[in-house]
């Protein structure tokens, strides 16, 4: 190599590596807060459970590197749209705005299951406690009351069990293999909701009251009544965490015997032998 070569090759070098340093930046290695399982073993869901578990916990204090994700419990959302169609016209259109929820550093992760097959996840965990605030503005019926207000509202639910569908798609950076975390759908289900709605009558504080009071009778009812604004903030804020947790941490740090992406998806038969760890 002459030595005009050689400079060149290590300026490049250099400024491919600052590019990628400041871009996605990424762990290289393993953590010692992440349990590694294999998903060949017949016992990978169990501990796979631990594993999240402890990503859980870990999330509550920081990542040390991942400074993307602010703060975990409370957590903040700017503002989030929700139109939710129910029956004929009856429309509910809700925006809530300064939202501060609190709850999910105490998450307990039931299961977590891995599908081999596309690398999807279903995982179950509960949220003993889940308490929203924030601004509200809503315009459409909740349990035939029309309603046309904004102002402040509290949410606190107990019991919160979530199932989180989550699809993804594998791609490799620095020899290891990633998640790209593509998709997130939730169900839930609460053993109680406490709700108070300011202001929903435009200051007349005799309906307000009669309608909070009403709504917390029928606490079950006023939950599917909000089904699609409860499960849409879920989805929104377990996206947002989840790719970047994703994008920061390699998925062989969690399932050693993780396939490549050309491995899962084509373009080189894999026999499982070179399917280790790469490098
Ligand atoms: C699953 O993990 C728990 C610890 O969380 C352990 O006590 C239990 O024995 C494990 N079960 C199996 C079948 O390995
Ligand atoms: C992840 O998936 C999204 C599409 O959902 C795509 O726009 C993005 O480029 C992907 N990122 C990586 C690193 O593959
Ligand atoms: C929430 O779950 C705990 C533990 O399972 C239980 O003791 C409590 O009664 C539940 N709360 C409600 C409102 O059902």
């Amino acid at each position: 190599m002459s030595p005009a070569f050689t400079q060149l090759y290590i300026l490049i070098l250099c400024c491919s590596y600052t590019v990628s340093a400041v871009d996605e930046a990424f762990l290289t290695d393993p953590p010692d807060y992440i349990k590694e399982c294999q998903i060949a073993d017949k016992n990978f869901i169990n501990c796979s459970t631990q594993s999240i578990q402890q990503l859980f916990d870990k999330l509550n204090d920081g990542i040390p590197g991942l400074n993307s994700i602010k703060s975990f419990d409370p957590f903040y959302l700017n503002r989030i749209r929700i139109t939710q169609g129910n029956s004929n016209a009856i429309n509910l259109k809700v925006e809530l705005a300064n939202v501060k929820i609190n709850g999910f550093g105490h998450t307990n992760v039931l299961e977590s299951i891995v599908y081999p097959k596309d690398y999807s996840w279903k995982t179950t965990f509960m949220l003993p406690e889940m308490k929203l605030q924030g601004d509200y503005s809503l315009f459409g019926r909740i349990l035939l009351i029309p309603l046309n207000g904004h102002g402040e509202v509290f949410l606190e639910a107990e019991n919160m069990t979530v199932i989180m569908h989550s699809k993804t798609r594998l791609y490799e950076k620095g020899g290891f293999t990633f998640y790209n975390v593509t998709n997130c759908r939730v169900d839930f289900k609460i053993d109680g909701l406490k709700s108070y709605f300011s202001n929903l009558f435009n200051g007349n504080k005799q309906l307000e009251d009669s309608t909070n009071k009403f709504f917390n009778d029928n606490w079950r009812m006023l939950a599917d009544a909000l089904y699609t604004v409860i499960t849409q903030t879920i989805e929104d804020i377990l996206l947002d965490v989840l790719k970047k947790i994703f994008h920061y941490i390699p998925a062989n740090f969690f399932i050693n015997d993780i396939p490549t992406s050309k491995q899962l998806y084509g373009g080189s038969k894999g026999t499982g032998a070179e399917a280790r760890r790469p490098k």
